[in-house]
């Protein structure tokens, strides 16, 4: 038995998993056996969903199937909505909306309890909640799903009401491939651990939720686009970041706890979303994103030499998301729409050899005390 504490558990390995395998050194990522640079730009959405759950791609049919298994799905309870109501007229942060949403996924389900079908309701409902959070919090009603549209493109309608255009479909779907599933994350192992106690996995995904919130998880692309608006308006960036490193903060979009070099979903959402830039987009504010990325860099290198910080998956996310009109509220939202999929996928895959996750901690507080009454202290 090991005795060295692990903070944060950081290269310890505590399960075997064929969803995705990520390389830090090199900077390489397959998912499901795919390098995420193929997969990411070409697959749908369901493709990657069903490649996860089955280990294989679909057939045409099989697809077929499962797009419109998922389009059927999508529908919050009335109780659903009138939660995700509420948190939007408190004013709650978009991952309570999603949190509470995910968690009241339950209601109405209709269905027995068997996993397989829950992961196809989680996959179905996470688009529903944000896009419902957005409309409510915009003074407006949910735009009700629509059947025949494939699961990106129905998100990004059911923000507007609008048929959205091809670009951004692409580019949105890119973005949810790439994100899909990461090894065993913070809000993927959070889920884990739920699991392996044989609880279900509505309550995972809830617990993953609460995870991905974080601004070292999930919550990142809204602080990188903040910095990104920032110097697009005028402040210099190499400034502006030193500013940043010097009053305490970490440079959003930068960094990773597995890659040492730059993540290789930063590359493939580059490419996106240069390419979406280049199809109408504001040009100019894309190379305002380069020239952030380049500052951030050479000032992370000299600021943290000892660590080679590069760019992580979320600082080119803040620019495809901003740049297909996602509002930057619901950029961790829209994080969790793409890794539920891994998220479900993982805990299907915890159930098949499970074993409960239960690590040690090594006692570092007071002994030999001896009790006294309240009355004598
Ligand atoms: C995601 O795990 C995953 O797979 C996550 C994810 C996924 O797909 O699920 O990839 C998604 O979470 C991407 C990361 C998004 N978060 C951010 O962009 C937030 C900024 N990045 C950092 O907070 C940090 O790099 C982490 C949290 C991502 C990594 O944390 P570590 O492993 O604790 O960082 P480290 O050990 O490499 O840091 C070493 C030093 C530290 O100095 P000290 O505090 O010990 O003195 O480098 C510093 C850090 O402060 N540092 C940074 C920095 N990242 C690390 N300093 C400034 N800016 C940064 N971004």
């Amino acid at each position: 038995m090991s005795d060295t504490v692990n903070p944060g558990l950081e290269n310890v390995l505590v399960a075997e998993t064929r969803l995705s395998r990520i390389d830090g050194e090199r900077g390489e990522l397959l998912i499901g056996g795919f390098p995420v640079e193929d997969l990411a730009p070409n697959a749908t959405y369901e493709e990657c969903v069903f490649l996860l759950w089955n280990d294989r791609l679909p057939t045409a049919a099989e697809l077929t199937d499962l797009r419109e298994d998922l389009a059927g799905r999508r529908a919050l309870s009335p109780e659903s909505y009138a939660t995700i109501r509420a948190a939007a007229e408190q004013g709650l942060p978009a991952m309570d909306a999603v949190r509470m949403g995910v968690a009241s996924a339950s209601l109405d389900a209709g269905e027995v309890d068997d996993p397989n079908t829950v992961a196809r309701r989680l996959v179905a409902v996470v688009p529903t909640i944000v896009a419902a959070y957005w409309r409510y919090t915009m003074g407006e009603d949910p735009v009700d799903p629509d059947p025949d549209l494939r699961h990106a493109a129905n998100f990004l309608y059911m923000l507007s009401g609008d048929r959205p255009d091809v670009d951004a479909v692409r580019g949105i779907e890119t973005y949810f491939n790439a994100v899909i599933d990461h090894g065993l994350n913070a809000s993927t192992f959070a889920g884990r651990v739920v699991v392996s106690t044989e609880s279900d996995l509505v309550s995972a995904a809830t617990a993953a939720v609460g995870a991905l919130k974080g601004p070292l998880h999930g919550g990142a692309p809204g602080p990188v686009l903040d910095i990104l608006t920032t110097v697009h308006e005028g402040e210099e960036a190499e400034a502006h970041l030193r500013n940043m490193l010097d009053e305490g903060d970490r440079l959003m979009g930068f960094g990773h706890r597995v890659y040492r070099v730059r993540d290789p979903r930063a590359s493939v959402l580059e490419a996106a979303a240069e390419r979406f830039y280049a199809s109408g987009g504001d040009q100019a504010f894309f190379e305002t994103v380069r020239e952030v990325e380049e500052a951030g860099l050479a000032i992370l290198a000299e600021h943290v030499a000892d660590r080679n910080l590069a760019t992580n998956v979320e600082f080119y996310t803040a620019a495809l998301l901003n740049g297909v009109g996602i509002p930057r509220d619901l950029f961790t939202g829209t994080f969790a729409i793409g890794r539920v999929g891994g998220w479900t996928a993982h805990y299907l895959e915890q159930r098949e050899d499970n074993r409960l996750i239960r690590p040690r901690g090594r006692y570092v507080g007071a002994t030999g005390r001896e009790w006294t009454p309240v009355g004598n202290r």
